[in-house]
């Protein structure tokens, strides 16, 4: 089998397209959309022939029957059966000789490499703002583009991860004041206490701006001092961003994330009013009340709401930043695409962000990059509000992932009592953190969804454990036959799938190519997390049913081959959630 057959739905379409244009009726135009079909009629559906009769005044069924007939000729598909169903519908079903030939030639060998190769990607994503902890609101973002990015460099793509921390905002002013007013001495800190005091200091300074205007006017001139280059002030700053992104370190560590760049929103800061002028002098940008801002007043809800790029005291903001940012990527990565993994919040911010450099890019007359926001909603918690600790305050991420792992412990030691300490705290972590991520990702990322420890780490469900679970199975089965799972095997006799359960397992894995090119089309990881717990309830119900150990040579041969495919299956899906597999539990 030919290596352009891996993505069996993307080649049937090409296959078709091919068949349609040697028919005089069709013409360039026809697409035939393949789908994944309903299994009572088949694997797969070609779609489009209806549309395109319509549009044309042809008869649907008719232009069908004559591609049918062109395919039923078609060596590609010697191995299909093929019918015609309703106004021209054309059902595939692969037959035990196509499955069996698929899977022996894609087992442990599936090469996504050429689908994004020779494309440079930015990806933004975690970006938090420092001098404060990292807290559950800065959970999706770390996940989401922590398994964005995997995938993208899984499909061959030049990926650059960049951590846009905030790092220069107005919050600076207000601890600055205030850790100079206590004469805090801010480089005997504790690392481990520090954010906490920045915290307090932060609150202290907020509540002594909203009792008195001194206070206010004192936090502006630190802010403005800062930004001119007051050295006491960028020795206070440097300090609280180093510590501050130390402990962030310590959850990136944990949570197996990691960053080729931090470029946060200072390392723009001699780079803004550059933008600023050049919009403003390509007219893009005008004054208006004093600010500069720029209206997008062909799109109907920006109208009267223009993006704000300086404000009316000369400072530049978040968008400024933006702005400077996307130029820098493009100058300095030659990013073909950037995408920014944010909360749903921020949806108008890059939209606005979006249309101004496209307006910006084509006067300078360069090659506009591809621009996504990849947003998502909110964690909730079980009462159905943003989750929040008893307090009502945000609960810190180091604590929610502690847990976590702790629960984790709990459950492992109450399984298995016997495990030796180093197993079990490694099963633990990898239990604890990929249920977090688990029971994120496997959410439509634009939903909110609701957090709850009992459902992400049980072992049954579309859950992490129950994932790490199947691996680990298949692991101890390799093991007691004292054979290495990843081997390839070169197996004299093997016989045609055929139970059902063999069929269905075969089937299911099958339609991970078209999974993987569907998660990279959307850069929605739920659909991967789906198919992966579909394949492996498909796996149980095999497992369960088809005796592997004693059976014939031939026999043999094809469930264990079923067995590696499943293994290799998950083990790469478990990647691209950033989840660690486990070989024992
Ligand atoms: N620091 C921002 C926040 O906490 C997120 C930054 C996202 N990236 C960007 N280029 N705007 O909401």
């Amino acid at each position: 089998m030919e290596a352009n057959w891996l993505d069996v739905k993307s080649k049937l379409g090409t296959v078709f397209y091919a068949l349609s244009q040697t028919i005089d009726e069709f013409d360039k135009d026809f697409t035939p959309e393949v789908r994944v079909a309903d299994p009572r009629f088949g694997d797969f559906q070609v779609n489009g022939v209806l549309g395109f009769a319509k549009k044309n005044k042809k008869n649907p069924r008719e232009l069908g029957e004559k591609l049918l007939i062109k395919a039923k000729q078609s060596d590609d598909l010697a191995d299909c059966s093929l019918e015609l169903s309703g106004p021209g519908f054309i059902n595939i079903r692969l037959t035990p000789d196509f499955l069996r030939k698929w899977v022996s030639t894609f087992c442990g060998r599936c090469d996504f490499k050429q689908w994004l190769v020779g494309k440079t990607i930015v990806i933004d994503y975690s970006s938090p703002n420092t001098a404060k902890q990292m807290h559950v609101g800065h959970l999706r973002s770390m996940i989401i583009g922590e398994s964005i990015q995997r995938l993208l460099r899984f499909c061959g793509a030049n990926v650059i991860r960049d951590n846009h921390i905030g790092d220069w905002g107005t919050q600076f002013g207000i601890l600055i004041m205030a850790i100079k007013r206590e004469k805090f001495d801010i480089t005997a800190i504790d690392p481990t206490a520090a954010l906490d005091e920045f915290e307090r200091l932060y609150r202290e300074g907020v509540a002594l701006t909203k009792q008195n205007q001194t206070f206010l006017d004192e936090a502006r001139r630190e802010l403005v001092a800062l930004q001119k280059g007051d050295l006491e002030n960028l020795h206070i700053w440097k300090a609280i961003n180093t510590v501050s992104y130390r402990a962030f370190e310590k959850i990136y560590n944990q949570m197996g994330v990691v960053f080729d760049y931090v470029l946060g929103e200072s390392f723009y800061r001699d780079k803004v009013d550059h933008v600023c002028n050049e919009l403003e002098a390509l007219g893009i940008a005008e004054k208006n009340q004093g600010a500069l801002v720029v209206f997008h007043r062909e799109h109907g809800r920006f109208k009267d709401q223009p993006f704000l790029i300086r404000k009316s005291d000369g400072a530049s903001n978040y968008a400024t930043t933006d702005l400077a940012t996307v130029l820098y990527r493009w100058e300095n990565f030659l990013a073909d695409t950037i995408i920014y993994v944010t909360d749903g919040r921020q949806q108008d911010h890059f939209q606005q962000l979006f249309l101004t450099v496209e307006r910006w890019f084509s006067a300078k007359n360069i090659p506009l990059p591809q621009l996504k926001h990849v947003w998502f909603g909110t964690v909730l918690g079980e009462d159905g509000r943003a989750i929040k600790t008893r307090s009502g305050e945000s609960i810190k991420l180091k604590q929610l992932i502690d847990e976590s792992i702790a629960r984790a412990r709990a459950i492992v030691t109450e399984k298995n009592p016997d495990l030796l300490s180093v197993e079990r705290e490694k099963i633990a972590h990898s239990v604890g953190t990929g249920a977090i991520k688990y029971a994120d990702l496997s959410q439509n990322r634009t939903n909110d969804y609701v957090f709850s420890w009992n459902k992400m780490l049980s072992f049954d469900g579309n859950t992490a454990p129950y994932l790490l679970y199947a691996v680990a199975r298949i692991y101890t089965l390799f093991q007691r036959l004292n054979l290495s799972p990843h081997g390839r095997r070169e197996p004299k006799s093997m016989a045609d799938f055929s139970t059902p359960e063999e069929l269905a397992l075969a089937r299911k894995l099958v339609d991970f190519p078209n999974t993987i090119a569907q998660v990279l089309h959307d850069l929605k990881p739920h659909d991967l997390c789906t198919y992966l717990f579909e394949l492996t309830s498909e796996f149980s119900t095999f497992y369960k049913a088809d005796r592997i150990i004693g059976e014939t040579e031939d026999i043999f041969e094809k469930r264990l081959l079923l067995c590696q495919f499943v293994l290799y299956v998950l083990e790469t899906g478990l990647y691209l959630l950033g989840i660690e597999k486990l070989e024992k539990m």
